[in-house]
């Protein structure tokens, strides 16, 4: 196969029809599409008009937080011995995680929408939880998918969403995971077309949801660039994160990809294995459809969807968004995975040499620093987004390490 053709600009998608090179796009069943193009409408009105932009500034402040710290992590540095690592703190937003960002961005559109009834799906449950949060926050009835083995091993993302007034509704289909939840998503939305918004939780789905998701998340890269001027007057010279669909990972990157002086690198779920049971859709999968668009996919050779395996049930989804897999394909963007074996034990040690308990999605990232950071000359500065706090994952931690709670 020829590789793609190298754009001027690796920041110009999704092109008029939502494709970032062949992937992406808008594979709908005939009663979405006038639902995706009012939602298509509204967002382009929206990101128009200064008194949305306002709005959201309002909220990032004075609700979640922002700007999160972009903190420099001394200790860690000292034990890789090599790279000068920053944290970017998204687990210091309210309600733990990057998640939040995209949540207020879409919650506010559906109000300008008139729609009352929200839906999501959720893995780990830091998406449900933060549908939740908003939805409390601007009185909207909130409906969260999860699959029935998630809402096990994140029972108390499960009790936080209830406390917070959502519906929570096990899926008990397939593996009963993040790709059944949202398979039911989309089933509620074309039965409940008129009065619901879906609010997606990572950069899949039609478009225009994996564009307008890093439109959100991407406050995470401009702050990084902001921060890390005023912290070394200068650009990083690498930039990491974990990979589940992509958000906090096209955040943090997209306002970087034309420096081509910054190496950039995901970090998808190699689980038990590349070989064996995993969720690495770049490394293991191949391009295909679902859940609306075109994307690398984990698929048996019938072309059938293969489940994901992960031990953290943020990354478990047999996809990735449409643009990750564009921006491997050109080569800006460079793939890597880690095990659960290596995120524990990173899990670990950040707990233990920073005082931070990462959550385990953010883990995997960080199992990828242990390995580059020593790796690189003193001088080199690489951030990692922190995407989440560990709270949610302590229980199962404990159980795993064989302790009783
Ligand atoms: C803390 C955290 N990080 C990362 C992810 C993965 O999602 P994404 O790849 O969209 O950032 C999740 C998903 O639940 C999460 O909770």
């Amino acid at each position: 196969m020829n590789a793609p053709a190298k754009p001027n600009s690796f920041r110009s998608g999704p092109d008029e029809r939502g494709r970032f090179g062949i992937y992406g796009g808008r594979f709908v069943a005939e009663t979405l599409m006038p639902l995706i193009l009012d939602l298509e409408k509204a967002y382009a009105d929206a990101k128009a008009d200064p008194a949305y932009a306002a709005e959201m500034a309002g909220y990032l402040t004075h609700y979640v937080g922002r700007p999160s710290p972009l903190y420099f992590a001394e200790r860690l540095t000292e034990h890789l011995g090599g790279a000068k690592i920053y944290l970017k703190r998204e687990e210091l937003n309210h309600t733990g995680s990057h998640k939040v960002n995209n949540v207020l961005g879409q919650i506010l559109l559906a109000r300008r929408m008139g729609k009352k009834r929200i839906i999501a799906e959720t893995g780990a449950g830091q998406h449900g939880v933060a549908t939740a949060t908003l939805c409390a926050r601007f009185g909207l009835e909130c409906i969260v998918y999860m699959g029935a083995v998630d809402v096990a091993r994140q029972a108390s993302n499960v009790f936080r969403m209830k406390m917070l007034g959502a519906t929570v509704v096990p899926v008990q289909s397939g593996a009963k995971t993040l790709k059944d939840a949202m398979n039911e998503a989309l089933r509620d939305w074309v039965t409940n077309v008129g009065s619901t918004f879906y609010c997606i939780g990572t950069v899949a789905g039609p478009h225009p949801y994996p564009g307008m998701v890093r439109d959100f998340q991407s406050i995470i890269g401009r702050e990084t660039r902001e921060q890390m001027q005023e912290a070394e007057g200068r650009l990083p010279d690498s930039l990491i994160a974990c990979v589940g669909g992509g958000s906090n990972a096209i955040g943090l990157f997209h306002p970087f990809l034309d420096d081509p002086s910054v190496e950039i690198y995901g970090v998808e779920a190699a689980g038990h294995g590349l070989t064996h049971l995993h969720a690495a859709s770049i490394a293991g999968g191949r391009a295909g459809v679902l859940h609306g668009n075109r994307t690398y996919l984990l698929m048996d050779d019938d072309g059938q969807i293969q489940e994901g395996h992960s031990i953290s049930a943020g990354l478990d989804y047999p996809g990735i968004g449409p643009e990750h897999s564009w921006l491997s394909d050109v080569g800006r963007v460079t793939y890597l995975s880690a095990t659960d074996d290596e995120a524990l034990e990173a899990f670990q040690l950040l707990s233990k040499v920073e005082g931070i308990i990462p959550a385990l999605e953010c883990a995997h990232a960080l199992a990828k620093v242990k390995d580059l950071a020593p790796t690189k000359p003193k001088d080199h500065i690489m951030v990692m987004n922190l995407s989440g706090r560990g709270d949610k994952d302590v229980p199962q931690v404990a159980e795993i390490l064989g302790t009783k709670l």
